[in-house]
């Protein structure tokens, strides 16, 4: 396998228990690089517990997973988040006493080499090119996803469409490979619902990203993946294009609670504009 072929990620036979619980069982599935992937399934069904054994909040009980072909089962999320693995949350509040700004400088610190960014060394060993050049980006960011009007307001005023916002451009900030949206609509409104589709379609074909999300909105899920994995109670029951899962009888089934041989509505693709 060439380099080019391996794929951003890859689960091999994941399982998760907690206690009693069996969340994940026998999970794989891999990830090509620049993909829009998503994640579905009822409540419950494990694609929170998925993406932290992604991000490596959790640890597979059973099985490896893979980050472009390096083994990172044993690492922690720092770990993952220096090779590349980025994510928002999904109830994780930002600093609100903090500006839009300084949330978005927090999630690139990480980056910078120099820590020392005060007292006389600052102006001698370049820690301050670096941290203009940082600020370069960060501006980048913030215009790409149109909040240069909160900039300097304070994260804890903001709507929550807003807040959303900034939360993905912090997870942005860390310039991740990997991103893992945890339902990055929920709670939204139709307009602010098609504003972040868009930007998740941007940040996959402009900035390049490769994108995990896990989105209860099928007319969004189906319009923008190129791939999608559905979950149900914890074990994979269908993989392949939005067309293809449509059209699989056990997502039906899993859905809508229908017979194989009954013809219902699966749910529908829907344009977001
Ligand atoms: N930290 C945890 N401790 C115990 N049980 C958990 C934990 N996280 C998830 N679970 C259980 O694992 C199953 C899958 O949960 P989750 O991954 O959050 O599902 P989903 O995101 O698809 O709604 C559920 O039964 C849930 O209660
Ligand atoms: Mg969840």
């Amino acid at each position: 396998m060439s380099a080019a072929d391996t794929p951003m990620f890859e689960a091999r036979g994941v399982s998760l228990r907690f206690g009693g619980v069996q969340a994940l069982t026998d999970v794989s599935f891999h990830i090509k690089k620049g993909e829009l992937f998503s994640i579905i399934g009822p409540n419950g069904a494990g694609k929170t517990s998925m993406v932290n054994c992604i991000s490596g909040r959790y640890r597979p009980t059973d099985g490896k997973v893979y980050f472009k072909g390096q083994d990172v089962t044993g690492m922690t999320p720092n770990h993952r988040a220096a090779l590349g693995i980025g994510r928002t949350f999904q109830n994780l509040a930002l600093f609100g006493h903090m500006t839009v700004l300084d949330n978005i400088m927090v999630g690139r610190h990480h980056l910078l080499k120099n820590n020392f960014l005060t007292g006389a060394l600052y102006w001698f060993t370049g820690a301050r090119q670096e941290e203009l050049a940082h600020r370069r980006e960060v501006e980048e960011i913030i215009d790409f996803l149109e909040i240069q009007h909160v900039r300097k307001a304070t994260a804890g005023t903001l709507s929550y469409g807003l807040r959303k916002r900034v939360e993905l451009a912090r997870a942005i900030a860390l310039k991740p490979d990997l991103i893992l949206l945890d339902e990055p609509m929920a709670g939204m409104n139709l307009e602010e619902k098609e504003d972040m589709a868009r930007y998740i379609v941007d940040l996959n074909e402009e900035w390049g990203m490769t994108v995990v999300m896990i989105e209860h909105d099928m007319g969004v899920v189906m319009d923008i993946s190129h791939r999608v994995m559905v979950l149900e109670f914890g074990k994979k029951i269908a993989e392949g294009s939005p067309e293809e899962v449509l059209a699989d009888p056990r997502v039906k089934r899993a859905y809508l609670g229908e017979d194989d041989e009954e013809e219902a509505a699966p749910p529908q693709k829907q344009e977001v504009a």
